[in-house]
């Protein structure tokens, strides 16, 4: 049985930056020497609502890059969309501010030995953690080609400096109004047949990373995805954040996608099942 991310440490972080990018705020936060055992794919719990009106609950949210040599020791990248209370409450959190964090959490995206192509796919706010991960692929030699989608324009987070780390990008929004017109998933069928495709790591709306598991199975690609079921704790007490998965004598049971993921391997989940107690 999986037990919480050994790295994890409860500490009050400063906020070193808060700016909007489209529709979502960029935060950036002082964690000293906990930004080195931050891997892509982890996520930081933090408690929301201040002094005076402390919610129960930690949110959840993805590491979206880390830097370890700032003159603080080491800060993390946070992307918010402002959606409910907590998230409106923390993208109102100005430069200065502390914040109570639990950080690292979770399971990280497993990098290849060697050298291969990866195929990263983000939809929303899910693009966050990939341009981190693109760049540990790149540093590896591998062919990084990244696909991101989104509703509308304003919904795609897609940094600059991001970019360099990848070797194509494309983008997708439902309305035209960025990129190309559509799903973002519906090139990846063909990319798999003309390109050497060897793994897809996805993060983003859980339907999109069914459908990513529809277009993969019974390929030899492998899907990473880092699922993003509702948590309560965020630690493996609650089973708040439990999905259905089969191992490969095909028995299904209910893994904590808190500690056991967020990141999994998408070919063993039971997207149909999804939601349902079994
Ligand atoms: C692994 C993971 C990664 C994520 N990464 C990101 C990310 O990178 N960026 C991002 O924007 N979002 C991310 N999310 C979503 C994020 O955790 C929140 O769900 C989202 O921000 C909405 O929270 P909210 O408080 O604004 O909304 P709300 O709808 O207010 O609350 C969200 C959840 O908290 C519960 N809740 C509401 N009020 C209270 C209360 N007073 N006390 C206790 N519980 C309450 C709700 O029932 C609901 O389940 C991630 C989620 C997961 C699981
Ligand atoms: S969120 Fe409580 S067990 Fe996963």
């Amino acid at each position: 049985m999986s037990t919480i991310n050994k790295n994890a440490t409860q500490i009050v972080a400063t906020v070193v930056s808060n700016k909007r990018v489209g529709q979502y705020h960029q935060l950036i936060i002082n964690i000293g020497e906990l930004a080195a055992l931050c891997k892509p794919g982890n996520f930081v719990a933090i408690n929301v609502g201040g002094e005076n009106s402390r919610m129960i609950l930690r949110r959840a949210f993805a590491i979206s890059r880390v830097s370890t040599n700032t003159i603080s020791g080491g800060t993390l990248e946070l992307i918010v969309a402002p959606h409910g209370q907590g998230s409106r409450w923390l993208c109102s959190q100005s430069e200065g501010s502390t914040l109570d964090i639990v950080v690292p959490l979770g399971t990280a995206f497993g990098i290849p030995t060697e050298p291969v192509q990866a195929l990263l796919v983000g939809g929303g706010y899910g693009s966050a953690p990939l341009f981190g991960l693109a760049e540990v692929l790149n540093a590896k030699g591998c062919r990084v080609d990244m696909l991101l989608g989104a509703s509308t324009a304003s919904k795609i987070y897609a940094p600059m400096e991001g970019k360099r780390a990848v070797n194509s990008l494309r983008i997708y929004t439902e309305d035209g109004s960025m990129g190309q017109s559509g799903r973002v998933t519906e090139p990846i069928k063909a990319l798999i047949e003309d390109m050497n495709i060897a793994v897809i790591y996805s993060c983003g709306p859980m339907a999109m990373l069914s459908a990513i598991d529809a277009i993969t199975r019974g390929t030899h690609v492998v899907h990473q995805c880092a699922v993003e079921e509702s948590m309560a704790c965020g630690i493996g007490i609650c089973m708040t954040c439990v999905l259905p998965v089969a191992d490969e004598s095909g028995n299904i049971f209910m893994l904590r996608s808190c500690i056991d993921g967020p990141v999994m391997d998408g070919s063993f989940v039971q997207w149909d099942k999804v939601g349902e107690v079994l």
